[in-house]
């Protein structure tokens, strides 16, 4: 069999081929959460092991490809950190190991397993074809912007309690809900998360949000309905990344983002890239698993 579960003694021939494409440090940290092995030069160690496993695939002995694979709740998977050796690619080994990872998780009782891409608009890209070769569907194109340092004169008015926001998600036809807890991810809006959804639902001058805070430092916001004016929600939203070691993340449809991030630069004049805010735009795809 091709394909088998990640470990640590395997850690020099994932970092021979995955240091050499981007983000290694990612794989590094997935690692670090499924296996409990701190990779050496790893920022930190996770006290606490995610739910779900590394794996990783070879090809006549050679271990060719890494994959993690996170088990978000009973109901869904997600797949991070795919990476395979440059002198392979585009012979089918992503698409065969995504393959045999949504076998596994459909052993572990998941009925839905998901990733997030990045959104090249208007550009092809080898994981669209894999996701599109292998029946996922696009559950979202969404952007998710990160704030941090911002200024401290920022403020708005408090959320206020929304009482059902996972019934009015789903009579919205939202599909997923996204989370940075971490990694970037998203989970299923199903009837299971319905009281987890809720303890996050607020309204912020009329507009519904989803409100989660897993680390003390940083929130996140689900902006799925579209405000009147992004200048009622924004100063609450963003004065959350106003303290010391404090930011914020949020995530809203990419049809968006041009008005999103204008309103974000009228109320903070010369907001810095990189230095105070990072744009980025993301597709989720998902498949359901019988
Ligand atoms: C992305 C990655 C995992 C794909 O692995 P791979 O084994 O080369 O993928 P596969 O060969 O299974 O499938 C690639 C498919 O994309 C197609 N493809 C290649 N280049 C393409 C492009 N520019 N646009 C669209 N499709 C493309 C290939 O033809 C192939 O489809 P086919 O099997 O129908 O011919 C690999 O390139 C990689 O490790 N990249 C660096 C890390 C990364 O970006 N990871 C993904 C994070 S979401």
């Amino acid at each position: 069999m091709p394909m088998q579960r990640y470990h640590p003694r395997m850690y020099p021939e994932v970092e021979a081929f995955a240091k050499k494409l981007k983000w290694f440090g990612y794989v590094k940290e997935i690692i670090n959460w499924h296996s409990g092995q701190r990779p050496p030069g790893s920022r930190w160690h996770s006290r606490k092991r995610l739910p779900g496993s590394c794996w990783v695939w070879r090809q006549h002995g050679r271990l060719v490809a890494f994959c993690g694979l996170r088990l978000l709740n009973p109901q869904d998977a997600w797949l991070y950190g795919m990476r395979v050796t440059k002198d392979l690619q585009n012979k089918g080994i992503a698409r065969r190991f995504t393959q045999e990872l949504f076998r596994v998780a459909r052993r572990t009782g998941r009925t839905w397993v998901g990733f997030n891409t990045y959104h090249y608009q208007g550009k092809p890209s080898p994981i669209y074809t894999i996701a599109e070769r292998l029946g996922m569907e696009l559950d979202a194109v969404h952007a998710v912007d990160s704030f941090w340092k911002l200024p401290k004169r920022i403020s708005g008015p408090r959320p206020r309690r929304f009482t059902d926001i996972f019934l009015h998600y789903q009579a919205r036809e939202e599909k997923t809900l996204f989370f940075d807890d971490h990694g970037w991810l998203w989970y299923r809006l199903v009837t299971q998360r319905r009281r987890q959804v809720n303890e996050g639902g607020f309204m912020i001058a009329d507009v519904p949000v989803h409100i989660a805070r897993y680390q003390p430092r940083g929130t996140t916001f689900n902006l799925l309905d579209h405000p009147s004016d992004f200048a009622g929600v924004l100063p609450t939203i963003l004065s959350r990344a106003t303290a010391k070691k404090k930011w914020v993340t949020v995530n809203y449809p990419a049809a968006w983002s041009r008005r999103f991030r204008r309103a974000v630069r009228e109320l903070v004049p010369g907001v810095k890239m990189n230095k105070q805010y990072y744009p980025s735009a993301w597709r989720i795809y998902g498949k359901y698993l019988k």
